[in-house]
C-alpha cells in the first residue's frame, strides 16, 4: 500500500469480490455485492473527510460532537459501469453532486472514446471521486480525469474494485496527485485488456449484456 494505492483488504469486502468473480454469479446477484462493496470502499475513500464540531444535546447533556465539515462533493461516474458503484457510494453521501464521463473503449486500440460529459458546477472547490470498476490500461481512467482538470477538479479521488498494475502505473505517471482506493491489485492485463484473474467484463456482468 502507498499513498498513491489504497488496498481494501478487509475480510467483507475480500469476500464479496470472490463471490463476484464467480463466473456463476448471476447478474441480480453480481449487481447486489456491487452495491455493498461501493458503500465498504466508499467508507475507506472517505476516512479523512475534515471534521469539525457542534454543540448538541444528548439525552444527558451537552457534548461538542463531530460532524462532517461540509466539504462540497461530487461523484462521477464513468459510464457505463461506473454506475454500478455510484448508487451505493451517493447512499453514503446523499448531499453529493453526480456527473456522468462517457468515455467507451476501442476494442482494437484500447484507446478511450468519449461520447458524454456533464459535470456539477464548481468542480475546484469539491472532493471529486470518480469511480470506475475497473482500472485496466489505465488510458480511461487517465481520459477522464484529464476532463475532469479540464473542468476545473483539483482534488480527485478514483474509487475502483479491481486494479491491474499496468493501469496503477500509468494513472501514477499521469495523475500522480489522485489517489486510488481499491479493493483488489490483481496481477496483470491480458492481450485483450482484461484484468487477470480479473472478473470479466464488469459492465456485461452487471447489466446482463453480451
Ligand atoms: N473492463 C472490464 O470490464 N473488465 C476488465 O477486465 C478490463 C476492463
Amino acid at each position: 500500500m502507498t499513498d498513491h494505492l489504497t488496498i481494501v483488504d478487509h475480510p467483507l469486502v475480500q469476500h464479496k469480490l470472490t463471490l463476484m468473480r464467480k463466473r456463476a454469479t448471476s447478474t441480480s446477484e453480481f449487481r447486489r455485492l456491487l452495491r455493498e462493496i461501493s458503500q465498504l470502499l466508499a467508507y475507506e475513500v472517505t476516512r479523512n473527510l475534515p471534521l469539525d464540531t457542534r454543540v448538541i444535546e444528548t439525552p444527558l447533556m451537552e457534548m461538542d460532537a463531530p460532524q462532517l465539515a461540509g466539504k462540497k462533493m461530487a461523484l462521477v461516474s464513468i459510464l457505463r459501469a461506473g454506475n454500478g458503484l455510484l448508487d451505493g457510494v451517493l447512499e453514503l453521501i446523499p448531499s453529493a453532486r453526480v456527473g456522468f464521463v462517457g468515455l467507451y473503449r476501442d476494442e482494437e486500440t484500447l484507446q478511450p472514446v468519449q461520447y458524454y460529459f456533464k459535470v456539477p458546477e464548481s468542480l475546484e472547490d469539491r472532493l471529486v471521486i470518480a469511480v470506475d470498476p475497473m482500472l485496466a490500461t489505465g488510458n480511461s481512467s487517465v481520459a477522464a480525469i484529464d476532463l475532469l482538470k479540464q473542468a476545473g477538479a483539483k482534488d480527485i479521488r478514483f474509487l475502483c474494485l479491481l486494479a491491474a498494475p499496468e493501469g496503477v502505473a500509468r494513472m501514477k505517471e499521469a495523475h500522480p496527485d489522485v489517489q486510488i482506493v481499491t479493493a483488489s491489485l490483481d496481477s496483470h492485463l491480458n492481450e485483450k485488456g482484461y484484468i487477470v484473474p480479473g472478473l470479466g467484463d464488469a459492465g456485461d456482468r452487471m447489466f446482463g449484456t453480451k
